[in-house]
């Protein structure tokens, strides 16, 4: 895909403040309403440059997902698929690329909202990028092309919880008294149910995918989180297929298949000393590696959400999926 052609991004900033807006979660920026979902302003600028400038090319690659959905996971293991040739020995002897033993995945695949116009670190045969972009809001040139897109969602309990941890670390790693005014775990959840949380209303990100994924199954793979922890070879091997990679017969006789599973696991990715005390940059935003690897498990959310919670979001997933034919 092309380079950026530099421009200011003061006509975005214009762009976005005639949106609709709203107070979202506290302590956090407020949300604006672009082509029906509400996003942060740094994922927003993003988004309109990439409209811009984002030339997608057929060969291309877009792992899509909401935020606290399995992104990172994803990333490792495509990236891991990618350069499989170079997988490291166990003393890390052999790597002749930049591997996830030494960058967090989000440094090995960019995000297309921040700008970072480039393919994969060294290694990757497959150009590949990733965004949490809606399907409706990505660049044209996505969806005309024939560039492929593997897509990742998660229960919402799960998924909200996972985003409520990892934006209030966020918030106290800018500023520790910021913390005490972020939203309270009650007062996120009532305002994730009505849709307001960063790339929400959660119930349509999924729905856009899904229904493109239904209408173009050549070109969008539709993944759900409890499915890969559920069976991560056999999507891992749905991947590399898809990606037009698979594995060949002595590659899954040699057990690569299981190295790359191995290789990407929670356990691995977060006792990695880059994972353990690295920082990852997002335009200018420093944050800290580990804050992607929290517990990894399906369910969590039962420690930290009532039952009653849990059936709020369940009905209201069921309402606004109804129709649809895609179930958790
Ligand atoms: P929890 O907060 O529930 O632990 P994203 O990558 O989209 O930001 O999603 C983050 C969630 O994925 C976090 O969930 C994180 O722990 C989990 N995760 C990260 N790496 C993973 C891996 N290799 N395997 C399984 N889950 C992983």
């Amino acid at each position: 895909a092309s380079g950026i052609s530099p421009e200011s991004p003061q006509k975005y900033v214009e762009e976005i403040s005639q949106l609709p807006k709203e107070k979202g979660w506290r302590g956090l920026q407020e949300l604006f309403l672009y082509k029906n979902f509400w996003l942060y302003p740094v994922f927003l600028e993003g988004a309109l440059h990439a409209r811009d400038h984002f030339q997608a090319q057929p060969t291309d690659i877009f792992l899509c997902s909401s935020m606290k959905t399995g992104t990172t996971w994803l990333k490792a293991l495509s990236f891991t698929i990618a350069t499989r040739g170079h997988l490291p020995t166990d003393d890390g002897s052999d790597m002749t690329t930049v591997s996830l033993r030494t960058a967090v995945p989000h440094d090995c695949i960019p995000f297309l909202e921040f700008n970072e116009y480039s393919t994969a670190v060294t290694g990757s045969e497959i150009p590949l990028f990733a965004s949490h972009l809606p399907y409706t809001c990505l660049p044209k040139s996505i969806i005309d092309s024939d560039c492929k897109i593997a897509y990742i969602c998660r229960d919402p309990k799960d998924t909200f919880v996972s985003m409520w941890f990892f934006l209030r670390k966020f918030v106290a790693g800018k500023n520790s008294t910021d913390v005490e005014s972020f939203s309270s775990i009650d007062e996120a959840f009532e305002l994730f149910c009505k849709g307001l949380s960063s790339h929400g209303p959660y119930w349509k990100h999924i729905l856009g995918y899904w229904e493109a994924s239904k209408r173009r199954p050549e070109k969008i793979l539709f993944l759900k989180y409890e499915d890969l922890v559920e069976d991560t070879q056999l999507w891992v091997k749905k991947l590399a297929e898809f990606f037009g990679c698979p594995f060949s017969a002595e590659e899954e006789r040699e057990g690569v298949v299981e190295r790359v599973v191995k290789e990407c696991s929670f356990e691995s990715l977060r006792n990695l000393e880059v994972n353990r005390s690295g920082k990852h940059e997002k335009r200018g935003r420093a944050i800290e590696n580990s804050a992607y690897f929290r517990k990894g498990v399906v369910g969590d959310w039962r420690n930290h959400l009532t039952d009653e919670m849990g059936k709020k979001i369940d009905v209201i997933m069921e309402e606004k999926l109804m129709g649809s034919g895609f179930t958790f």
